[in-house]
């Protein structure tokens, strides 16, 4: 490609965005490979196009309702893409565009390495709270090797691109968060697509089809060992995206809402409590225990985080 053929081209995949990223990496020369089982096996269904497939419309192909039995990993009707925005493609918060960078990785929940097929599993049990797919299965594989082609997009984006839209991070206010005004919030600006009973919109009358507005809480919501379900981790979030298309929330209103959404029901995961081995590098808004310090549950639910970020540099300077 000539140098002002590489300009043009870098115009199209900003404005392609909505298209998608295999459609955008195929513009770029990065075709959608076709995976196969060895070389002369036909070809399989695992493409990166089923992998976007699958994490736009989750519910369809692996929710509860789906007609195959042996295919309801999801126990929820929610998309990966709820919370992966753009299928993973938009940048900044809760991006897939760096996922291939990331993985390997030692993950501090699990006390070991994981790779980018463990992470799927850990959103489909947790985000999604359904059951781990198996990892030589043409879903996981369609798509690990989606969240592998997002690299040569996120390549060709570059770096002033990324940022452009990010608002200002989250920083946490150092008092403990209000239930009562986070509700307030909830009415104003999320209640409206949301629904006022926190349980989102459905698509349509088919069930399997999924939510148009996602629910935040509920029977058919994240589970409660989900990242999600850290108030801090929550907070980034909305921060950042929400309301969606005109996140305008302050940190007081955000910190608020996070911890009204994450005070209210929804499943709960089996055997939490063996989550994070080193007790030390439990985050120190995770929303169970237990915990390698002194401070109530309750601290680590809604905050004040201050003492407890204090408790625990302490305890690092004193290990070295
Ligand atoms: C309820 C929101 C939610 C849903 C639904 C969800 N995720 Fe996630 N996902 C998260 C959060 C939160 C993180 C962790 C971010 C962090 O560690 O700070 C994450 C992290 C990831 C990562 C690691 C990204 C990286 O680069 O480190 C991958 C991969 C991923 N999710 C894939 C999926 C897939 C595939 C699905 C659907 C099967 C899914 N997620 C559904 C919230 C969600
Ligand atoms: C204009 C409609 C709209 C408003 C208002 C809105 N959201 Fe959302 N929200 C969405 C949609 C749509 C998604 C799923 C993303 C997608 O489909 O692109 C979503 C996703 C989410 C998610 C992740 C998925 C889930 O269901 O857990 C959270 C958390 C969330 N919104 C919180 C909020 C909060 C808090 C507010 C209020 C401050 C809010 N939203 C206001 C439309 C909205």
């Amino acid at each position: 490609m000539k140098p002002s053929e590489k300009g043009s081209m870098l115009a199209i995949v900003v404005a392609c965005c909505a298209i998608g990223a295999v459609t955008v990496a195929a513009t770029l020369g990065l075709s959608p490979t076709v995976l196969r089982q060895d070389k002369s096996a036909p070809p399989s269904i695992a493409t990166e196009e089923y992998g976007r497939r699958l994490i736009m419309q989750t519910s369809e192909l692996l929710g509860p309702d789906v007609a195959d039995p042996g295919k309801r990993y999801s126990g929820s009707r929610m998309a990966c893409a709820s919370c992966h925005l753009g299928a993973g493609t938009e940048p900044g918060t809760l991006t897939l565009l760096l996922t291939k960078e990331h993985f390997p990785r030692v993950s501090p929940r699990v006390g070991a390495k994981t790779d980018v097929e463990d992470r799927i599993n850990e959103c489909l049990t947790r985000s999604m709270n359904g059951k781990p797919l198996p990892k030589d299965g043409p879903e996981m594989m369609a798509m690990a090797a989606y969240l592998r082609s997002l690299d040569g997009y996120n390549k060709a984006m570059g770096a002033a691109q990324r940022m452009a839209h990010e608002p200002a991070a989250f920083k946490t206010p150092s008092r403990a968060a209000d239930l009562n005004a986070g509700k307030k919030v909830f009415s104003e600006k999320c209640a409206a697509c949301h629904g006022a009973d926190g349980l989102g919109l459905r698509a349509n009358a088919d069930p399997k089809r999924g939510y148009v507005f996602p629910p935040l809480w509920g029977p058919d919501s994240f589970n409660d060992g989900a990242g999600m379900h850290r108030v801090l981790t929550a907070a980034r979030f909305i921060k950042a995206r929400m309301p969606l298309g005109s996140p305008d929330l302050n940190d007081d209103q955000t910190f608020d809402v996070a911890a009204y959404i994450n005070s209210q029901p929804r499943p709960e995961m089996a055997n939490l409590d063996q989550d994070y081995p080193k007790r030390e590098a439990k985050p120190v808004d995770n929303a169970y225990g237990p915990f390698a310090d002194p401070f109530p549950l309750n601290q680590h639910r809604f905050g004040p985080y201050g003492p407890i970020e204090a408790f625990y540099k302490k305890l690092q300077k004193g290990a070295k």
